[in-house]
């Protein structure tokens, strides 16, 4: 029997793919793991008339209590909803850690970034909670905010509520803060726009100063409005440490900051809440590159050696970090999205190309 067993969602578009190189460098680095492949997506909807996230996966989820997944389509503006936000809500995944850190080869405007977001997961305007235009939920909404004094909002309006509160407020704070902690890092700078949002981010921003002061004397405590944060991480990433955001600032600010080393493809993840764990690169399912074996896999590969400490196999974990910057150093097998990084004319390898490099320098 293997030592783990973990549950692996493909996705789709280059998920497919980056999936299969993950899997083939965990194996050949010696981890022990039993996959369980679970589908999710459009193509299990359309295989099947139900619903793109089948109650056997989350149950397979459930019962591993680990799982990695590749990126998955969500049609815009209509049809169903993300099935990354639903994992997230129903296997209550409150926190999304995107660990950010150079590779030297990778392309990036620094050599020396080494931070992590730590992004809400739950609620804010991810929540789900929207009035289409034109409907009778968005008319009665609109006519209690005239009634209560709240603001005219246009007849012609679609709405999405963005809530906030304590008690998620607290809980993903707190976990910046005992992170921080936990790895040895100095510093939490907590996210917001409360001078324009005072019931929503001004609610985070005052539990971040609550929480903060738990901790005084042990982890430093500073605060950005999520505009400046901008700003300040393209002129200067090194002043940052844990950064912690509410669910939309922490999504944007994490392709940012996977911009400033080097872009998507090399930029890892994880859904975690107190029983389960699904670890995930930032990046989508790329349909412009997906099914002709260009894509980058080393995010994937990366969230896989997440995976690993979270699993306890540390070791491997840091030969597959280890071998992934021998690859970069290396410089001899790039896909297409880092020689575009480096600014370099040479031809991207194939994705098989980089990962059987990857599994040579193992
Ligand atoms: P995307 O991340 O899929 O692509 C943005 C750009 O980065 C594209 O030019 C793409 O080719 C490039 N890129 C991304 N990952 C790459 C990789 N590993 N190697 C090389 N190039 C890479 O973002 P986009 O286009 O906004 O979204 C596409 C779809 O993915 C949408 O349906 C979206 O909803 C979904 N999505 C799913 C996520 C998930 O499953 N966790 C996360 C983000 C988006």
């Amino acid at each position: 029997m293997s030592k783990h067993r973990v549950t692996l969602i493909p996705g789709d578009g280059i998920g497919v793919e980056t999936s299969e190189a993950m899997r083939r460098v965990v194996d050949a680095a010696g981890a022990d793991i039993q996959w369980e492949v679970a589908p999710a997506g459009a193509a299990v909807m359309e295989a099947t008339g139900g619903s793109p996230l089948p109650e056997s996966t989350i149950d397979s989820v459930r019962c591993n209590k680990v799982a990695i997944k590749g990126p998955i389509t969500t049609p815009v503006g209509t049809g169903f909803r993300s099935v990354n936000v639903a994992l997230r809500k129903t296997l209550d995944l409150y926190v999304c850690l995107r660990p950010v850190f150079s590779i030297p080869g990778a392309g990036g405007r620094y050599e020396d970034v080494d931070l992590v977001i730590v992004r809400e997961n739950s609620e804010d305007l991810y929540a789900g909670i929207e009035f289409e235009k034109d409907s009778a939920a968005a008319a009665r909404l609109i006519e209690f905010c005239n009634q209560e004094g709240a603001g005219a909002i246009r007849p012609d309006s679609g709405i999405s509520i963005k809530p906030i509160s304590v008690s998620g407020s607290d809980r993903i704070v707190r976990y910046a803060f005992d992170y921080a902690e936990r790895l040895g890092r100095k510093k939490v700078t907590a996210v917001h726009k409360a001078n324009i949002m005072k019931y929503s981010d001004g609610l985070f921003l005052d539990r971040a100063r609550a929480i903060a002061s738990e901790y005084s004397g042990r982890i430093g405590f500073d605060e950005r409005i999520v505009d400046a944060l901008c700003m300040n991480l393209v002129i200067d990433p090194g002043q940052f440490d844990v950064i912690v955001l509410p669910n939309l600032y922490g999504d944007i600010a994490s392709d940012l900051c996977a911009g400033l080393v080097g872009g998507l493809g090399i930029a890892p993840g994880a859904n975690i809440g107190s029983e389960y764990a699904v670890f995930e690169a930032v990046h989508g399912s790329a349909p412009d590159i997906a099914g002709k074996n260009l894509c980058n896999p080393t995010a994937e590969i990366l969230s896989a050696a997440m995976m690993l400490d979270h699993l306890g196999e540390q070791e491997i974990a840091n030969r597959i970090r280890a071998a992934v910057r021998k690859v970069y150093a290396d410089g001899t097998y790039l896909t297409g999205d880092i020689r575009w990084a480096t600014r370099s004319d040479k031809a991207g390898c194939s994705c098989t190309e980089f990962t059987d490099a990857l599994i040579r320098a193992l």
